[in-house]
């Protein structure tokens, strides 16, 4: 493809191939070397090309958070086991995961009786069994049946519902992948919220059940979750393409480099200290700040406090140059500023296609990110 990155329409967002495979192939080597399974989550990238990626270097298969994702990976050409990491409840949203659960090789995730009922008696319907997780809330308080008994005693009634089969666990601990930064003090809690899964595998194994899969994890916890006894397997999915926030995160930011870009055009420069963009609100996302965080991108190519950005309605971003900004350094009208957004997941989903590019700005590959 003959295209640079200087000539792509702004704003956009461009992946830099080689770190994004670099990347990959840390992540996957890392769980070689302790032994534990690599399930990545594609709610980072929603694109069979990535996915493809990840499975070339060793992962045994995809997780999924919408049906949308579950869709573009199975209609994309990926066949290998795809574990979809939510729940569905409405009849047409069954109907939709079990056209998928057909045709791929599709996992679902319970977390009550009711669910399970209704997700079976449609299966049942259409000649299916439907392989199953039981999930485990181990403190995130967002969906999971309580551990210990409570979680086993489902996961067997479930088990003993026609048109289900048990395969094993899933406890994510996504309360803990940002909001530690320091490593150690992130591991403790890791450790303590795991215990509630391990408690849950211990009790499965009294009723009987074998809970093959146990699976836990994300970018912010996986060299702590993937060591914890009883967990099969991880999922994370950010370490990608990383980001503003998960760069704060000790050890992280050095594990893996940011990949992914938002690339924008100067259009008009006020005054010394104040230049306009063309990046706002429908450009990137920046809900971060609603949960305490620091939710701004970030300039490439600046020191923290050169350039600070703000946004100024749907279309303009007002970037504030410091002081002490040199003047050759500072932005011009018509120039292209590459930011690192806040969070990776809510950018790329604002997104129809990104631009994967090799050294040099090379485009190598305009690829569309499917079904957002
Ligand atoms: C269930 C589940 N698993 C895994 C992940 C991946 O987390 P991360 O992108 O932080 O690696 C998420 C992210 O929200 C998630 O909800």
């Amino acid at each position: 493809m003959n295209l640079n990155i200087e000539e792509i329409p702004t704003p956009s967002i461009v992946i830099d191939l080689d770190i994004l495979e670099e990347n990959i192939r840390k992540m996957a080597q890392y769980c070689r070397s302790v032994k534990c399974n690599l399930r990545p989550h594609a709610k980072a990238h929603k694109n069979p090309f990535v996915a493809r990626k990840q499975i070339e270097a060793g992962a045994v298969g995809l997780c999924c958070q919408t049906l949308e994702e579950v869709e573009a990976l199975v209609l994309g050409g990926v066949n290998s086991e795809i574990l979809f990491t939510n729940m569905v409840s409405t009849k047409t949203a069954i109907e939709r995961l079990l056209t998928l659960c057909k045709n791929g090789d599709v996992m679902i995730t319970l977390d009550s009786l009711e669910n399970g009922e209704n997700l079976a008696r449609a299966a049942r319907h259409r000649g299916l069994v439907l392989d199953f997780i039981l999930e485990v809330n181990v403190g995130q308080n967002r969906t999971g049946s309580e551990p210990g008994e409570e979680a086993a005693s489902l996961a067997f009634e479930l088990s003993r519902t026609e048109g289900l089969r048990f395969r094993g666990l899933m406890g994510y601990e996504g309360h803990l992948q940002t909001s530690i930064p320091e490593f150690d003090k992130r591991k403790k809690e890791v450790h303590s919220a795991l215990s509630k899964l391990q408690k849950s595998i211990e009790e499965a194994r009294k009723l009987g059940l074998d809970p093959e899969i146990v699976t836990a994890g994300g970018s912010g916890t996986y060299n702590i979750t993937a060591e914890v006894p009883g967990v099969t397997e991880i999922q994370p999915g950010s370490y990608i393409v990383m980001d503003a926030r998960y760069n704060l995160i000790d050890t992280l930011g050095r594990d893996f480099k940011n990949s992914l870009f938002l690339i924008s055009s100067v259009v008009s420069t006020r005054g010394d200290d104040r230049v306009i963009i063309d990046m706002g609100w429908k450009a990137c996302s920046l809900e971060y700040q609603i949960i305490g965080y620091d939710g701004m991108p970030k300039a490439v190519g600046y020191d923290p406090g050169e350039i600070t950005y703000s946004p100024g309605g749907d279309e303009h971003g007002i970037l504030k140059i410091a002081q002490g900004v040199e003047a050759s350094r500072r932005p011009k009208l018509g120039d292209r500023i590459k930011f690192i957004p806040s969070h990776c997941d809510t950018t790329v989903n604002l997104y129809s296609k990104f631009y994967g590019v090799r050294k040099k700005g090379e485009v190598e590959i305009v690829c569309p990110i499917a079904r957002r």
